[in-house]
């Protein structure tokens, strides 16, 4: 048996006794001594515990990575118990009030807001590269008139691959700068192309003359008569929203689809089929699909006073309150905040959506709930963000594709990271088998 552990205060230990581990292994009474680096111990650390010397080693145990970082990364910041959002450390409210998109874009992908010159060198070489090869409306025409608009995205996305084969030089910097600004670029043309098809309408061409917003919103001419008053001309103030919405959804650190694109990018493909694989993690309804299943729910409950009905079967676990709930914010999500103040800027134009009252009292309730406020369930980006996209004039179908737009900067800022992080490798995580041992025919 090994000898007691003596009692050492924290104060009594040297900096570097205090920054480690200490483990004892029970099962062989070793004792291993870890470091800790940023509050993280390195799961490669627990390789040298072994019982036996032939032996693999520990490893940890943690599906859905819930308590797992794969990665270090200076982009985004969330303090999810304290509701707070930062890209490059600015707080997400300040640069949805001050900047545009397109400033933001450039702050999460190059790590500072741009000057001047940049700025414009930036708008210049995004609003020239947001023409898509004819091709792409070929492929697109081959698709059902029904299709989901999100399923044409992915496989747009995909197949510009196919157009661009220098963007498999992932390790060439001038490569991966050109590809961030195309697909930045193209992926609004790609969107609205989509959308325009499963509405069975001609496409609209990119017009390099508009601000993004607004050259996205032209491009997708909604039936909706207060988005586009004539042809081209966009409401600023709904350009101004949208905007705001794109800024919202820029980056949320390693969620389910930029940790898509970091795996997918780890083996060295190139960016536009690691972008249309994290598009379609961001595809699932528990991800960027939240927000047409909320718009559906409240669409389902029609009126406020069928909301205790709802809530009771979500209680009973019937079902889940969509738009609520988070894997990191245990506080109101700050993007959730902000989009119902821009809820207003949209309804002075378009006229206040009814499904903004239902929603208000479901969040009534839901807060005053002992099962929400027991779980820390609170509304989450996609409990308001529908309700402004449907007042836009937008179909449930489209709403995924305007979550895609914005996420893939932080899609491409964390690809970038990744590609030039020396730590990284391949994605490859262990698993613990259950299976049969070895049996013979
Ligand atoms: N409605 C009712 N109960 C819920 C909900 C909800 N929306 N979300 C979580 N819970 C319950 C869950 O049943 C569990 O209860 P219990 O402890 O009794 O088993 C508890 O809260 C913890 O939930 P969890 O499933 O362990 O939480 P998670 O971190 O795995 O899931 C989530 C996070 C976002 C997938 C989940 O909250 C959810 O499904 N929400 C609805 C879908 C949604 O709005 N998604 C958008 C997320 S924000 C945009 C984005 O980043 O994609």
């Amino acid at each position: 048996m090994p000898p007691e552990a003596k009692s050492v205060t924290t104060e009594e230990k040297s900096p570097a006794q205090r920054d480690t581990l200490a483990i004892r292994d029970n099962r062989t009474g070793r004792d291993y001594t870890i470091p800790i680096e940023r509050d993280a111990i390195r799961a490669m650390d627990l390789r040298q515990i072994k019982v036996h010397d032939t032996d693999f080693g520990l490893l940890s145990y943690d599906p859905a990575f819930q308590n797992t970082a794969s990665c270090q990364s200076a982009i985004t910041y969330i303090d999810g118990d304290a509701g707070i959002l930062r890209y490059r450390g600015y707080p997400i409210d300040e640069l949805a009030e001050r900047k545009t998109y397109l400033e933001v874009a450039y702050l999460v992908i190059h790590g500072h807001l741009p000057g001047k010159s940049e700025l414009d060198d930036w708008v210049h070489d995004i609003t020239f590269h947001t023409m898509v090869h004819e091709n792409v409306k070929k492929f697109i025409d081959g698709f059902n008139h029904d299709a989901h608009p999100m399923g044409i995205l992915v496989s747009s996305l995909a197949a510009l691959s196919t157009f661009y084969p220098d963007a498999k030089k992932v390790g060439d910097e001038g490569s991966r700068k050109l590809q961030i600004r195309r697909l930045i670029a193209k992926i609004p043309t790609l969107a609205a192309f989509a959308y325009r098809h499963s509405i069975g309408m001609p496409y609209i061409y990119p017009s390099n003359d508009l601000d993004y917003p607004s050259n996205f919103l032209s491009m997708m001419r909604t039936p909706s008569p207060t988005l586009i008053r004539e042809k081209r001309e966009v409401d600023e103030h709904l350009a101004h929203a949208m905007d705001i919405l794109f800024i919202l959804h820029a980056d949320h650190e390693q969620n389910c689809s930029t940790a898509t694109m970091r795996t997918v990018g780890s083996s060295q493909a190139d960016p536009y089929v690691a972008s249309a694989a994290a598009a379609a993690a961001l595809y699932g309804p528990l991800h960027g699909g939240a927000n047409e299943q909320v718009v559906r729910m409240l669409q389902e409950i029609g009126s406020k006073d069928k909301v205790p009905a709802l809530i009771a079967d979500v209680k009973e676990g019937k079902r889940k309150l969509m738009g609520f709930g988070h894997r990191v914010y245990k506080n109101y999500d700050p993007r959730a905040k902000i989009i119902k103040k821009t809820a207003d800027e949209v309804f002075a134009v378009t006229g206040r959506n009814k499904l903004l009252d239902i929603a208000l009292a479901l969040e009534e309730v839901a807060l005053s709930d002992d099962y929400f406020i027991k779980r820390k369930l609170y509304p989450n980006v996609d409990f308001y963000s529908g309700i402004i996209y449907q007042a836009l004039g937008f179909p449930t179908d489209i709403f995924p594709v305007l979550f895609a737009i914005p996420r893939m900067s932080g899609w491409l800022a964390q690809w970038q990271e990744l590609v030039m992080d020396s730590e990284q490798k391949i994605s490859r995580p262990r698993q613990l088998y259950t299976g049969s041992p070895e049996r013979h025919l």
